[in-house]
């Protein structure tokens, strides 16, 4: 065996710790999950002050033979940035460690808004365990690693697995509410509009939340099945029409799709915002790739989104360039970019 020269002596045990952390990073997820199942989000955020380590272990449901671990839990998490240690005083006038939540942890509160519990829940079930396919999907054919590990397409899975749907919708649910806590703000963009279509707005979560801030706007959700609406719902597919409006709203929907099939929906947008007589316009949330501006952090979640959609949906993740050609193939003649929530920006196209 010949040893890799080109890595220097000092740089293996480096390597090898960066390999390993990558091998075993699916655990992040996880622990993340466990740490909601157990509520310890919701335990910490209910005690009011931070919480020791016995504290903790008198009010979780976990096994006697078990509560060591729970230490080790607990330092994960805070190392990983979900928990802070700080010094408490007890009676005894003795110092001891206790835990608070962090901005991160705070999102998992149960009961609370926005809360991205929901979202953890697809953390390791069928959807994210798909990816187990992702080597043969490259050495395969045109099928989605969704239609090798279900043997249908997702939209067709969701639709015949209520509570694979039911839990997927609820994590839509949930990062509309993320989502809408800052588009809610935005009056410039919903500024002299009449009438709002949400293409794929599920629950119709996002459109609650606008039609709540804008009363006047009258808003209609569509997708392909029906929910329990409060609001005007229409049934369809987005590929054959989508309902006459002022805006249509895409959120998370063209990163689910290649260029060919957005191309098709973005062109029945511009038939639904034009029919009205009125310029209207498209609003697309969704991501823009920037890794030349954007920091390691805020790329690496843009880059596991792409990977995901890529395998899943044969969708993408689009960098700036990458827009602009597939807006413009669709006849939009200008775009605005506001990069808006963190990871996803808003892009208003007009026809
Ligand atoms: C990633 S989810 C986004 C849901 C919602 N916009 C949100 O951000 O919470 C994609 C949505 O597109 C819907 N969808 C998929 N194919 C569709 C089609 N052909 N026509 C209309 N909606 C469709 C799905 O049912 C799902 O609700």
């Amino acid at each position: 065996m010949h040893s890799i020269e080109s890595i220097p002596e000092n740089e293996y045990f480096k390597a090898e710790a960066h390999l390993y952390r990558y091998i075993y990073s699916h655990i992040n997820g996880t622990v993340l999950k466990c740490a909601v199942q157990l509520d310890i989000p919701d335990i910490i955020h209910n005690h009011g002050q931070p919480i020791t380590i016995p504290q903790l272990i008198s009010k979780l449901e976990v096994h006697p033979t078990k509560t060591a671990c729970v230490e080790r839990l607990v330092r994960f998490l805070v190392h990983n940035g979900f928990l802070l240690e700080t010094k408490v005083i007890n009676e005894e006038e003795e110092e001891n460690e206790a835990y608070t939540l962090t901005p991160p942890s705070k999102l998992l509160v149960k009961g609370m808004e926005p809360n991205l519990a929901p979202m953890v829940g697809l953390v390791e079930t069928g959807f994210m365990a798909a990816l187990d396919f992702l080597g043969s999907w490259f050495k395969g054919n045109n099928k989605t690693i969704a239609e090798i590990a279900f043997g249908v397409g997702m939209w067709e899975m969701l639709e015949h697995d209520p509570l694979r749907l039911k839990s997927f919708n609820e994590a839509m649910a949930s990062d509309s509410q993320m989502i809408t806590m800052v588009l809610k703000d935005f009056k410039s963009i919903f500024k002299g509009l009449e009438s709002i279509v949400d293409v794929g707005g599920g629950t119709g979560t996002t459109c609650r939340i606008i039609c709540e801030a804008y009363p006047n706007l009258k808003c209609i959700v569509f997708d392909l099945s029906q929910f329990d609406y409060i609001l005007s719902f229409v049934g369809g597919s987005m590929f054959e029409s989508i309902p006459f409006a002022d805006v249509v709203l895409l959120k998370w929907i063209l990163h689910n799709w290649d260029d060919e099939s957005s191309m098709k929906i973005l062109n029945n947008c511009k038939e639904a915002i034009t029919k009205k007589g009125k310029g209207g316009k498209v609003i697309i949330i969704d991501a823009v790739i920037k890794e030349k501006e954007d920091d390691d952090g805020m790329t690496q979640v843009k880059l596991l989104f792409d990977i995901s959609m890529m395998s899943t949906l044969n969708g993408k993740e689009r960098t700036e360039k990458e827009w602009k050609k597939l807006l413009e193939a669709a006849g939009f003649k200008h775009y605005k970019i506001t990069p808006l929530f963190g990871f996803r920006s808003i892009i208003e196209a007009y026809p």
